[in-house]
């Protein structure tokens, strides 16, 4: 064990007492990333905690958390071999498989595809831009109409049908109506995903709490169905596509992640690895969009609050869309809504902050300590977008690339800089056309949820049309 072999190097791994059986599970708590950020000023940056059978490395802090993942990047690359892993998008997820040559084609592939059909080029990039706009527009006139007389309404589902539905342009070239009651069951239902692969989840680490009723055996069953039936979903819609496939002409990203795998030179992907790459776009890229613009939304009625609504904000006219930038990537850090990572492991033997990790250790990434270390950001549990603006109110890009929300080195997300432009433009577009109030009757709060997104508890707003609403869509 991880103990024994520190203590031969004479540099045992720090750690809170951990309990037969259960090891610290009972102590993690609501939010886990806060308890382990209370265990680093105790034990330090690098420490380990026991969840059941697995001893678990924490890494918290910008210095530790960089030495991993980008000096030791291939070292840190791996994940877990969880149960639940293995049946995300029909046990050909990219995103839940360990570090191998089969993994860097696989994830070349998922990458590629989605630089091809957002950045490429500025065809690609004016194409992608316009879906959003398209989703926006649709978004506001559903805003509109749940806001008619005078009432209040969740964005929630608004938000997450608008994210998946860019994310689905791309895949599938097709786009569904905010209350397509297949689209609407099945979004619903993939909210929940994060319960179980967020860290902190306890049913691939007590493996024994599936032989009796409980809660965590629960989950676990909810999340096998809700795996299930999305993988069908997307499965069902990768069969047309390779039914109707024709070489000479790419559709959309379907189309062309058949043609790298099944007709490209590189062989290392099996057919169905197709399917399973689509799902994990179209798994990624919607709820973690819509989550950001929930918290955005909260955020702005504190702004609000702050300013209130009879005088202008004058820093906007001066330093306008630098602001809005600063707005969004505060939001990111000071919510760290992705607080910990997907889990980590660890490819070989490792040596951190002078600790020796044993290969296929479980590593846990506490991004949302690196978003409020203090060594690197004043007063970090203040909401301030102007810390990233400079004196003359441009946006300082090397305090915006310190907010770790996206992850870094070998395992980043390949959705960043989609996500990026569909937060801006959505944000944008949403406050250039409508006001938005907050409940009267309801309490703002920051409180949230815990799973690999953190989302705020529900919250109900009213829109309204600051002017004629621009190109409507039907
Ligand atoms: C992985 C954050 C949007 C695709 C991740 C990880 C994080 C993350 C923290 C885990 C990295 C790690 O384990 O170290 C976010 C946030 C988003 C977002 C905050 C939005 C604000 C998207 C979008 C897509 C996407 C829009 C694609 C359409 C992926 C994929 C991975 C990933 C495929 C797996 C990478 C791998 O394991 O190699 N993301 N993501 N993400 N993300 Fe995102």
């Amino acid at each position: 064990c991880l103990w024994i072999r520190n203590l031969a190097l004479k540099k045992r791994l720090p750690g809170p007492f951990a309990w037969p059986l259960v090891g610290n599970a009972m102590q993690l708590g609501q939010m886990p990333h806060i308890t382990f950020s209370r265990l680093a000023k105790k034990y330090g940056n690098v420490y380990q905690i026991r969840l059941g059978c697995n001893d678990i490395v924490v890494l918290n802090g910008y210095t530790a958390i960089r030495q991993a993942l980008i000096q030791h990047s291939t070292e840190f690359a791996g994940r877990p071999n969880f149960n639940s892993f293995q049946i995300i998008s029909g046990g050909k997820s990219m995103t839940f498989s360990s570090y191998s040559e089969q993994w860097k084609a696989h994830r070349r592939v998922a990458q590629s595809t989605l630089r091809a059909f957002s950045s490429a080029n500025s065809q690609t990039k004016k194409a992608f831009e316009q879906h959003i706009v398209a989703e926006a527009m649709d978004m506001i006139q559903n805003f509109l109409r749940l806001s008619a007389d005078r009432c209040y309404f969740n964005p929630s589902h608004e938000f997450t049908v608008a994210a998946a539905n860019v994310i689905c342009a791309l895949c599938f070239g097709k786009r569904y109506g905010h209350d397509d009651p297949e689209f609407r069951t099945l979004l619903g239902r993939v909210d929940k995903f994060g319960e179980t692969v967020g860290a902190g989840s306890l049913v691939d680490v007590m493996p024994w709490l599936q032989s009796f009723p409980n809660p965590v055996r629960s989950v676990y069953q909810n999340f096998k169905t809700i795996n299930k039936e999305f993988f069908a979903y997307v499965k069902d819609k990768v069969v047309q596509h390779r039914d109707t496939y024709d070489p000479d002409v790419t559709r959309d990203m379907s189309d062309a992640i058949i043609g790298v795998i099944e007709h490209g030179k590189n062989n290392m992907l099996s057919k169905d690895f197709v399917e399973g790459t689509v799902t994990d776009l179209i798994g990624a890229g919607q709820d973690t969009v819509s989550t950001v613009m929930q918290w955005m939304l909260l955020l702005l009625e504190q702004i609000d609050k702050v300013v209130g609504r009879d005088r202008l904000p004058s820093i906007e006219d001066k330093i306008n869309l630098a602001y809005l930038e600063a707005f969004i990537y505060e939001t990111m850090r000071y919510t760290s809504f992705v607080p910990v990572t997907i889990p980590h492991s660890t490819t070989t033997d490792v040596t951190i902050e002078g600790f020796h990790i044993p290969k296929d250790t479980v590593v846990f990434i506490n991004q949302w300590s690196v978003n409020h270390d203090p060594q690197k950001w004043q007063d970090p549990h203040i909401f301030n977008p102007s810390r990233f603006l400079d004196e003359n109110g441009a946006l300082n890009k090397d305090l915006t690339n310190s907010v770790m929300i996206f992850s870094t080195g070998k395992r980043r997300c390949i959705g960043d800089q989609i996500a990026k432009t569909e937060i801006f433009l959505f944000l944008a577009i949403l406050l250039h056309q409508c006001t938005f109030k907050s409940n009267p009757s309801q309490t703002l709060t920051m409180d949230c949820s815990y799973g690999l997104a953190l989302k705020p508890v529900k919250f109900t707003v009213a829109a309204n049309l600051r002017g004629k609403l621009l190109g409507l869509v039907s």
